[in-house]
């Protein structure tokens, strides 16, 4: 059982949860996600590892409720136990000095993504940081990356702060010379950054969640296409060469379970909708 510390809302819809789970905090690294089970017969959920204190025995994560499972885990309250959490699961991220780093972190991603920026500037990189939402409301996170960070853009999709889209990196990209790109965010931002870098030859990652059950190479459910190769997401990433991704196969396997997942949060709803076990 671990024990939820802290449930904050940083956005309409996005929380951060903070949670007691010394033995998944004592091995964590940037890069990596847990699997979590809220009660007996809760579905299992991978979210990405947000923050970890190896001394305290915590771990960070922070999550949209976009379904069941993820607004019962948003109405569970601090001092309240999730059941199960494995992890850390898949590979940690390639923290190194590389020299100038841009990452690129959209919607919830920008959390995991502040992991990253902490971790690159801290091994020497200069880093320039894109936060990008779909509208101001939804940003967050914008003044902790400029403390980590050299330059930090902020762009909405609907230009309500910062630039209109992400187009203006095309120009930045122009601009200055970048030796590596992170990007963490919805799959259709990361096919867009990594199709810009491709011509300029700027080694990209990408950080792919497709669905997933058990997180350990067993289930065959996270396969992606990578280079024309099967791979699975859990094992042998998260974290894959964006130029090599097929990301088009990768949109059409998210969307195998929409009508079963809206069907799920719809009957969860009319049930009355509370975290209570898992059910
Ligand atoms: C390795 C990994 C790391 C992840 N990290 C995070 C994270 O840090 N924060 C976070 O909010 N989410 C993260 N996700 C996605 C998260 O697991 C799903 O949003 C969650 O499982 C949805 O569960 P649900 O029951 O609430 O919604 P569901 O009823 O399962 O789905 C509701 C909606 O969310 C979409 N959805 C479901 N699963 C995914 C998925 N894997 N990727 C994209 N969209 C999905 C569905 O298409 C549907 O539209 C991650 C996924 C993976 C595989
Ligand atoms: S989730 Fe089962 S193999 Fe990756």
């Amino acid at each position: 059982m671990y024990k939820i510390l802290t449930n904050k809302e940083l956005a309409p819809k996005i929380r951060l949860f903070e949670v007691y789970a010394p033995e998944v905090a004592e091995k964590t690294l940037p890069g990596q996600f847990i699997i979590l089970i809220i009660g007996e017969t809760g579905e299992r959920i991978p979210l990405t590892i947000a923050g970890y204190d190896h001394k305290k025995g915590t771990i960070k994560f922070v999550f949209n409720e976009v379904g069941k499972t993820t607004k019962q885990l948003g109405l569970m309250k601090e001092g309240e136990y999730i059941e199960t959490i494995t992890g850390p699961l898949g590979n940690p991220s390639e923290i190194k000095n590389f020299g100038k780093v841009l990452c690129v972190g959209g919607g919830v991603m920008i959390a995991p993504m502040f992991l990253q920026v902490q971790a690159l500037q801290k091994t020497g990189n200069k880093v320039t940081t894109v936060v990008g939402a779909r509208i101001k409301d939804l940003l967050f996170f914008e003044d902790e990356m400029k403390v980590y960070s050299d330059k930090v853009y902020v762009a909405t999709d609907d230009g309500s702060k910062g630039y209109k889209g992400l187009d203006f990196l095309k120009d930045l990209l122009f601009k200055e010379k970048f030796d590596r790109c992170v990007v963490m965010g919805p799959v259709v931002m990361m096919k867009a950054v990594s199709e810009m870098t491709k011509p300029f030859g700027i080694p990209t990652v990408v950080t792919l969640t497709p669905i997933m059950v058990d997180g350990m190479g067993m289930c065959g459910v996270c396969r992606v296409m990578v280079a024309g190769k099967m791979k699975f997401g859990c094992v042998d990433g998260p974290e894959f060469d964006g130029h090599a991704v097929d990301f088009d196969g990768l949109i059409k396997r998210q969307r195998l379970f929409l009508p079963e997942e809206r069907l799920s949060s719809l009957l969860w709803e009319k049930l009355g909708g509370c975290s209570c076990g898992g059910k």
